[in-house]
Order: C-alpha cells, then sequence, then structure tokens
C-alpha cells in the first residue's frame, strides 16, 4: 500500500467528529501561517457535517482566519435553494453561517432553480474553479508553463456511502469513469436525490491530502474493499489518493475489516 495513506481509528462516532473537527482546525492554521490563505473541500454525509458543527463549537475555531479560507463542495444534490437536501445548505448551517467567511470564496455548486439545467450547473461549476486556478497560477511564480483546470485543494473531506461511494461517484456509473473534465452531472444516483453534481477523481485525486470520514458498521465492508485496492469502477473510494496524504478516519464499527497491524488507534 502506498506509503502516504494513514488509518486511524477512533472509539465512536462523536469522538470521530470531535478529532477531525481538531485536525481539520490545525491544518488550516498550518497552511495559513505557511501560505496565508487555506482552501478545503466540504463533504456531504453524516460525518463531514457533524466534523463542521464540531469545528464551530470548539473555541480553537477562532484563531482560524476564515476570511481567508477558500470552500469548495465535492459534490451537491441538483435540488431548489432551500432544500434541506442541499449539502451546502446543511455545511452552512453547521459551519459557514457561524464564522466570518468571505462569501467570495464559498463556492457553492448551482442549485437547480438557479440554472437551466443539471449539465450547465455541472459546466458552471468547472469554468468557477478554472477561473480561481488561472488567479492562482497568475499569481504563483513557480506556477507550471500551463494553468491547471483546479486550483489548489488544501484538504479534500470525502464521506463514503456503504456502496464505497464518494461525493457523488457512485460505483459502475460514467461518474467514476469521467476522465478528462473537473466535474461531472451525475444522473440516476442510487442514493437519492437522483441528480447531482460531483467532483471527478482526477479533480478529488488533485488535493494535497484527502480524509475519508466515515462511521457506522454499514461502512465496514466498503472500508476493507477501499483499503485492499479494488478497481475505483467497482469500489471508488479505492481510488482517492492525495498528493502529499490520504487519510480514513473511521470509527470502530467502520473499521471491524481492516487489518489490524494497519490500524494506529485514537483512545
Ligand atoms: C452526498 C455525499 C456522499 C456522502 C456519503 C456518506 O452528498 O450524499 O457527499 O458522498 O458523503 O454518502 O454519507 P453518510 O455519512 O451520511 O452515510
Amino acid at each position: 500500500m502506498n506509503r502516504n495513506v494513514r488509518i486511524t481509528v477512533h472509539p465512536s462516532f462523536d469522538v470521530l467528529a470531535a478529532t477531525t473537527a481538531a485536525r481539520l482546525i490545525t491544518r488550516l492554521l498550518d497552511v495559513q501561517s505557511e501560505r496565508g490563505e487555506a482552501t478545503l473541500v466540504l463533504t456531504g454525509g453524516s460525518v463531514g457535517i457533524a466534523t463542521l458543527r464540531e469545528v464551530a463549537k470548539s473555541p480553537a475555531h477562532l484563531a482560524v482566519d476564515w476570511s481567508k479560507v477558500n470552500f469548495w463542495f465535492g459534490d451537491d444534490r441538483f435540488v431548489a435553494t432551500g432544500s434541506p437536501d442541499r449539502n451546502y445548505g446543511q455545511a452552512a448551517e453547521a459551519l459557514l453561517e457561524h464564522v466570518p467567511v468571505d462569501p467570495a470564496r464559498v463556492h457553492i455548486m448551482a442549485a437547480s432553480d438557479t440554472v437551466a439545467g443539471l449539465d450547465e450547473a455541472a459546466a458552471q461549476y468547472a469554468q468557477e474553479l478554472a477561473a480561481a486556478a488561472l488567479l492562482e497560477w497568475e499569481n504563483d511564480d513557480a506556477s507550471p508553463a500551463q494553468a491547471p483546470a483546479v486550483p489548489r485543494f488544501d484538504v479534500l473531506l470525502l464521506g463514503m456511502g456503504p456502496d464505497a461511494h464518494i461525493a457523488s461517484l457512485f460505483p459502475e456509473m460514467a461518474g467514476i469513469r469521467t476522465t478528462g473534465a473537473s466535474v461531472v452531472a451525475v444522473r440516476n444516483s442510487p442514493k437519492p436525490p437522483p441528480e447531482r453534481v460531483s467532483l471527478t477523481l482526477e479533480t478529488i485525486n488533485s488535493a494535497q491530502e484527502i480524509w475519508i470520514v466515515a462511521a457506522g458498521a454499514d461502512k465496514a465492508a466498503a472500508v476493507g474493499l477501499g483499503l485492499a485496492g479494488a478497481s475505483p469502477v467497482q469500489v471508488p473510494a479505492s481510488g482517492a489518493r492525495g498528493i502529499n496524504k490520504t487519510m480514513w478516519l473511521l470509527d470502530e464499527a467502520a473499521a471491524a475489516k481492516v487489518p489490524e497491524a494497519l490500524m494506529r488507534r485514537e483512545h
């Protein structure tokens, strides 16, 4: 297994969410002290949203300069503005409404009532990513010859479904097979609602660090397969690899099928 993959197991869902929040605050502080700003990609799902709630609860979050955090989304459900299904709405309620973010740095995927259709929503997000990447590229002396399609992501959070889907990339479906695009329009999602917008696996894997967060016994088989190196088309989570680091942050139940020798425990 790639040496930069780390698996850490926590005693419960609550400890997992609180610890992930503490790690996230620390990482944002470290990145901001190095580069002035930090870029975080958010996920929907139970642990991802609970983590954001824990960030807001922690007094340490006051040390982060939230006005210099760029927020993106790994995926969102293509439903109307204000729908409780929107990952953006859940993230806003959990964290973004409670910290002094710069609204211009919060990059949300279009809701179904704000664009003509799903393809347009995906294309719009791809353009927004490309525009941010271009700006970064113009301001950075050490950048490559050509502007990349997406900006630098310091931490990308991913929840995972019992079928091992990540973001809205589901096993055997078109999204997980998509290459050469930064964003994909997802139809017929097996997890409702059926229409979604998602970053592609290539975009996800451009992140410096990927943190996969999963809790509960129904995730154990997917975690086992994800770590056993199964094909990403069948087991999307197994394809997630950050440039510098990939962390699997689990609770005991989700880690039930991980070989003991691979685990690090947080008591
Ligand atoms: C979504 C998510 C999705 C989610 C997983 C895990 O929009 O549905 O981004 O990828 O993270 O399905 O969700 P749970 O933790 O709620 O099972």
